[in-house]
């Protein structure tokens, strides 16, 4: 195992983007606009992309810590209760003064396999290059951003490219990148992470209608030697390989679908479990989808640890 230093702590896997306060619906049926209706249950959960992916690398036994932004509250109370309980490192947090901690509104419904998602997360900072730049990079040996302010997380990663300069290959700290909202200023993000994951939504507002497709028309936005991945729900998942060569898993869907909130934050959190730990891109893609998959069967993150024996 590697280590920190010359202390004898693991190296740790940093995730970088959002965190919010999910409230979560379950509903037989998608409610009708202007309608009172109930739901079969509700919950609160921690949500965002880079959390819930910190949630699956905690499951699966990677040491993770998580960087994003939250304000003092009882939200914010609620999800760092949350990120202590999973063994989460938030020692990364950015604590803002101004603003709320995001929270969204989402509507799972079983019946037609949806998560439909209200997120309110504009009127809080982000994470700044300023607050990345305070962190000893030296405890991680994987940092994955997902997509957000970019011209901030530009910096961050050319900071990172800076701290590898001068180490051996073997010290080096490995980069991710996921590219999932179709917005424009994501795009610069291509070239400047080892792996970088990129969505059917974004690939779709390329122009591109399959995975295949997709891997082939944005491999030139990256880095030479990087690997791209694209997940697509039930038809699996894709990648190109650092020398281009092409994978591909099949999906493996549950018996029943149940939750599809997060499947995509679970498959690239499985996906870095894999890789952080040496595996090969297509043992760690059809991990993904495996872990991915089966977290579809249930509801919320929990029951991954219980699957694991069958993956
Ligand atoms: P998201 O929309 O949450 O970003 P995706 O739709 O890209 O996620 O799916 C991520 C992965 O989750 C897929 O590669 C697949 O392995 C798994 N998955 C998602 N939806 C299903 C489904 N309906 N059946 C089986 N697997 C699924
Ligand atoms: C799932 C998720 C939710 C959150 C929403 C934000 O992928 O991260 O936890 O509410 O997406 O877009």
């Amino acid at each position: 195992m590697e280590q920190q230093g010359e202390q004898t702590k693991p190296k740790k896997i940093l995730c970088i983007g959002l965190v919010c306060l999910d409230i979560i619906s379950v509903v037989d049926a998608f409610p009708e606009e202007d309608s009172d209706s109930r739901c079969v249950s509700q919950r609160w959960q921690r949500g965002g992309n880079a959390s819930n992916s910190c949630t699956v690398l905690s499951l699966l036994g990677s040491p993770c810590a998580f960087m994003g932004s939250l304000c003092a509250g009882p939200v914010a109370s609620f999800i760092v209760d949350d990120l202590s309980r999973r063994a989460i490192d938030i020692s990364p947090l950015a604590w803002q003064t101004t603003g709320q901690t995001p929270s969204a509104c989402c509507v799972v419904c079983p019946s037609s396999a949806s998560r439909t998602v209200l997120l309110a997360d504009t009127n809080i900072p982000d994470v700044t290059f300023e607050d990345f730049n305070a962190l000893d990079l030296s405890a991680f040996k994987w940092i994955h951003w997902e997509g957000r302010n970019a011209d901030e997380q530009l910096k961050m990663m050319a900071a990172v490219t800076r701290h590898n300069a001068a180490l051996p290959r073997q010290r080096r700290i490995a980069t991710s990148v996921e590219i999932e909202k179709p917005r424009e200023k994501l795009y610069q993000l291509f070239p400047h992470a080892d792996v970088v994951f990129v969505s059917k939504d974004v690939s779709r507002q390329l122009g591109f209608d399959t995975p295949q497709s997709a891997l082939r028309g944005l491999r030139g936005r990256l880095r030479a030697g990087a690997v791209l991945i694209c997940a697509w729900a039930e038809k699996g998942a894709d990648a190109l390989d650092a020398d281009g060569t092409p994978l591909h898993s099949d999906a493996f869907p549950p018996q029943q679908l149940l939750d599809t909130l997060g499947a995509g934050d679970t498959f690239n959190g499985a996906v870095i479990h894999k890789l952080a730990n040496g595996c090969r891109l297509q043992d760690a893609l059809t991990f993904g989808c495996k872990v991915a998959g089966a977290k579809c069967g249930f509801h919320g993150y929990d029951a991954i640890a219980d699957k694991l024996t069958q993956m």
